[in-house]
């Protein structure tokens, strides 16, 4: 596979990453850990060389999966992992004081079995610690050795620009798929500014934009989409307009939904490395198909004209979750 560079950090990593939450957390009961090592190792044959996980995912057992499962190949890979909540469980809030920075890094290390952390993102901005000591006590662990890059993750403008002056952001993680365009607005042209990469999440839209879900499909009773307002059944019938471009689109080319709405985010930017997420071996192999999918410039006008025609119905988060983004 191809390899793209983050911004100007440095970081070069596979063009399309491996989202590694779903295996462990959110969309209902976590991967049987053989099937889920199986999944990791097929993403590795196959040139996936980033791995994206949170202290958050499970929590802790995410990492701790990571870690046993990709060991054998560590030196090839780029992992990324997340702190910024209390104990980390969203549910409980942020807690990014530089204390608990250093405590869930120092965890963070053993629990990946490494020495270092290739990227370590905030989460989410917390409103009670200025983003300066943030990226300050980012700073040190990285002159430390043990943290190589600085990632945020929905942060806002002034946030991104405060934390880039003390410590360099090698990359934004932020939801940007072809039914969540808000980044286009003011935050790519400032990560283009400063030289900052992009790492789009839910890059399938929770996997709505696969086609896969419909207004009937129902969740198990602990998935996160339950209470999502765009995965009503409402939204979801209304939403379906999206889904049917995706497939017009896809009989076109010769392709599936899932690889053209991943094909669109590899075309708009150079630096833009969606990770989509799976925890199933032909889904992984169907969504790194979609890196053959060239969209010519006629094909993206396309695209663009009939999705502007398409009304999105439905928050991407929760009321209480939505507080926490764009800070
Ligand atoms: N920074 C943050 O705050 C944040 C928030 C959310 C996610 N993330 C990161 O981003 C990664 C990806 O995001 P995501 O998991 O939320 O959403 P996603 O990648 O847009 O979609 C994942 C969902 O789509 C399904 N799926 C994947 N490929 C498919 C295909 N080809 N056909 C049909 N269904 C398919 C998966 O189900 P199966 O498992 O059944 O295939 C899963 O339910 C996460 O793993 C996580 O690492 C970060």
């Amino acid at each position: 596979m191809k390899t793209r560079k983050l911004g100007i950090s440095g970081l070069e990593v596979s063009e399309l990453g491996l989202g590694c939450m779903g295996l462990s957390f959110a969309y209902g009961p976590a991967t049987e850990i053989k099937e889920a090592v199986k999944l990791l190792h097929a993403a590795v044959e196959k040139g996936v060389t980033f791995f994206d996980t949170a202290e958050a995912y499970g929590p802790f057992t995410n990492e701790e999966l990571l870690g046993e499962a990709l060991a054998p190949y560590r030196d090839k890979l780029v992992i990324a992992t997340k702190f910024g909540f209390k104990e980390g469980k969203p549910a409980d809030g942020m807690d990014s004081r530089p204390e608990r920075i250093r405590e869930v890094a120092e965890a963070s290390l053993k629990r990946l079995k490494t020495d270092r952390i290739d990227l370590f993102y905030q989460h989410r901005v917390d409103p009670n610690v200025p983003i300066e000591d943030v990226a300050g006590t980012v700073k040190d662990l990285i002159q430390e050795g043990k943290v190589k890059h600085f990632g945020m993750s929905e942060a806002g403008v002034q946030s991104i620009r405060k934390a880039h002056a003390v410590q360099p952001v090698a990359a934004l993680q932020s939801e940007y798929s072809l039914w969540w365009r808000e980044p286009e607005e003011e935050i790519m042209p400032l990560l283009e500014e400063l030289g900052i990469g992009f790492v789009p999440f839910s890059p399938l839209g929770k996997g709505f934009l696969t086609g896969a879900i419909n207004e009937n499909t129902t969740f198990a009773k602990d998935d996160f989409r339950n209470i999502v307002p765009r995965f009503t059944s409402e939204a979801r019938s209304a939403n379906q307009a999206m889904v049917d471009l995706l497939t017009k689109i896809a009989q076109e080319k010769q392709a599936t939904p899932a690889q053209i709405a991943l094909a669109w985010l590899l075309a708009q930017k150079s630096w833009i490395v969606p990770i989509p997420g799976t925890t199933k071996l032909h889904r992984l192999e169907e969504n790194l198909g979609s890196v053959d999918i060239t969209l010519s410039g006629d094909d993206l006008r396309q695209i663009e004209q009939a999705a502007s025609q398409i009304k999105i119905e439905g928050a991407r988060y929760p009321e209480h979750l939505l507080k926490r983004v764009g800070k």
